[in-house]
C-alpha cells in the first residue's frame, strides 16, 4: 500500500485559485483584489469594498451610488423572519438566531435556485443588505427593545448603528464602523469560507452556502476571540497590572486572546488599523484607561513572545473599539458574519466559475471483514 500523507485541518493545502485576497503572513501584508488593506480602510467604504469583491474592480461613482441605493432598498426583512427571530428561546446564542434568520430568508428570494453569476451577484446584494438588519435586530430583540426599520438615506455602517441605537451616529463612529466592516470583509480561506465553498460546490444555493459559513464562524476557534480579549482587558483594569497578569497567565499555559495567528507571523495589519481608530475614539471621549492597558499588554506580549511570531491580531483591538461604541460583546461574532458575508458571497461567485465538487478522502483505520452477529447473539 502506498504511504498515506494526512493533512490534518487541511493545513497548507491549496484548494483553489483566487483573485479576492492575498496575505503575506511573514510580512504582515493583506490585499483585497490587489489593493492594500491600509488604502481601502483610509479611502474606501464598505459598499465600495463589496463591489470590489463581487466584480474584482473598483466601481465608477454611478455604479457605487447604484449599489448603495440597491442595498438600502433591500435592507428590510420579511416580518415572518423577524417573528421567527422573536420566537427564539431567550437564551439562544446570537449566531444561532442569525443562522436561522439567513436560512429562513432563502425561500423568499425569487432567484434562489439560479446559480448564474449575475443572479448570484444580485442575491449577494440582497443578502448583504439584510444581514445588517438581522444583526441589529438580534440586539434589539435580545434587549427587549422595538426593532428600528432601516433608514432610507444612510450608508451601510451608519445605518447599522442607527438600527442599533435609534439615532444617527456621529461622523467618527460611522467611520470606525465602516472601517471595521472593511477589515472583516475578506480573508482568503478560513474555516467559514471553506465551509461555504464546500456547500456551493455541490451546486446548492448561495443562502445555504452562507448559512454554512455562519455555522462555522460560530466556533470559538474562529469568531469570538475579540469577546475574550475584551473580557481580559476589563479584568486587567489598568496598565500597572498588565505585566503581572500576562506573566501569570503564560506561566499557567493560558492562551492570550487577540494574539497569534495561523497565517500572520508578524503584526496583523488589520490590528494596526484598529489600534489607530481606537486611539481616535479615546481622544474623542477623553477616556484612555483601556487603551493604555491594551498598549501595555501588547508591549509585554511582544517582548515575551514576539520572537515566536506572536503579535496582536485583528481581535485584540476590535472588541475594545466596539465596547466604546456601546455594542455588547455577544454581538461581536454576528457583526463579523455581517461583514464577512461580502467575502463569503464573493468566494462563492468566484468558485462557481470553475466549480469542482469538494470531496476529500479519509484514511480508514478500522477493521475489515468482521462477521455479522445477529442482535440476539451479541
Ligand atoms: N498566547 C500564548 N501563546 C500562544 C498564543 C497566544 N495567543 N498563540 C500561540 N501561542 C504559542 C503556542 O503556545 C505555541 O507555543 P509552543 O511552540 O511553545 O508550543 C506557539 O505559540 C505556536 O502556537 P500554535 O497553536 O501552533 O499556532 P497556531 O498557528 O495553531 O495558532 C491561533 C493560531 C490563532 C489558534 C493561536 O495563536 C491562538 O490560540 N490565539 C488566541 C486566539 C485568537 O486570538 N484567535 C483569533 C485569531 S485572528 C481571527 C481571524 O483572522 O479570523
Amino acid at each position: 500500500m502506498s504511504e498515506v500523507v494526512i493533512h490534518k485541518g487541511l493545513e497548507n493545502i491549496v484548494i483553489t485559485e483566487t483573485k479576492l485576497s492575498y496575505i503575506d503572513g511573514e510580512k504582515g501584508i493583506l490585499y483585497y483584489a490587489g489593493y492594500p488593506i491600509e488604502d481601502l480602510a483610509k479611502y474606501s467604504s464598505f459598499e465600495e469594498v463589496c463591489f470590489l469583491l463581487w466584480h474584482n474592480r473598483l466601481p465608477s461613482r454611478k455604479e457605487l451610488d447604484e449599489l448603495k441605493r440597491s442595498i438600502r432598498e433591500n435592507a428590510e426583512i420579511p416580518w415572518e423572519v423577524v417573528d421567527l427571530m422573536r420566537k427564539a428561546p431567550k437564551k439562544a446564542h446570537p449566531m444561532d438566531i442569525m443562522r436561522t434568520a439567513v436560512s429562513a430568508l432563502g425561500p423568499y428570494d425569487p432567484e434562489l435556485e439560479d446559480n448564474s453569476r449575475e443572479a448570484n451577484i444580485r442575491k449577494s446584494i440582497r443578502l448583504q443588505a439584510k444581514v445588517g438588519t438581522i444583526t441589529a435586530y438580534i440586539y434589539r430583540i435580545k434587549e427587549g427593545l422595538a426593532v428600528i426599520p432601516p433608514s432610507k438615506k444612510l450608508d451601510y455602517a451608519a445605518n447599522f448603528l442607527y438600527m442599533m441605537f435609534g439615532k444617527e451616529p456621529d461622523e467618527l463612529s460611522s467611520k470606525i464602523m465602516d472601517v471595521a466592516l472593511i477589515l472583516h470583509a475578506e480573508h482568503e480561506l478560513p474555516a467559514s469560507t471553506t465551509a461555504a465553498l464546500t456547500t456551493i460546490s455541490t451546486l446548492s444555493d448561495i443562502y445555504s452556502a452562507v448559512v454554512s459559513g455562519i455555522a462555522a464562524l460560530k466556533g470559538p476557534l474562529h469568531g469570538g476571540a475579540n469577546e475574550k480579549a475584551l473580557e481580559m482587558l476589563k479584568e486587567i483594569k489598568s496598565p500597572e497590572r498588565a505585566e503581572e497578569y500576562i506573566k501569570k497567565a503564560l506561566a499557567e499555559k493560558k492562551r492570550i486572546m487577540g494574539f497569534g495567528h495561523r497565517v500572520y507571523k508578524a503584526y496583523d495589519p488589520r490590528a494596526r488599523i484598529f489600534k489607530e481608530y481606537f486611539k481616535k475614539l479615546c481622544e474623542q471621549r477623553n477616556d484612555w484607561t483601556m487603551y493604555r492597558t491594551a498598549e501595555k499588554v501588547e508591549e509585554v506580549m511582544i517582548s515575551l513572545l514576539g520572537h515566536k511570531g506572536i503579535f496582536p491580531n485583528i481581535d485584540f483591538y476590535s472588541g475594545a473599539v466596539y465596547d466604546m461604541l456601546g455594542i455588547p460583546s455577544y454581538l461581536f461574532t454576528p457583526m463579523f458574519a455581517m461583514a464577512r458575508t461580502s467575502g463569503w458571497t464573493a468566494h462563492i461567485i468566484e468558485y462557481l466559475q470553475d466549480n469542482r465538487l469538494i470531496r476529500p478522502r479519509a484514511h480508514y483505520t478500522g477493521q475489515l471483514d468482521l462477521k455479522y452477529i445477529p442482535i440476539e447473539q451479541r
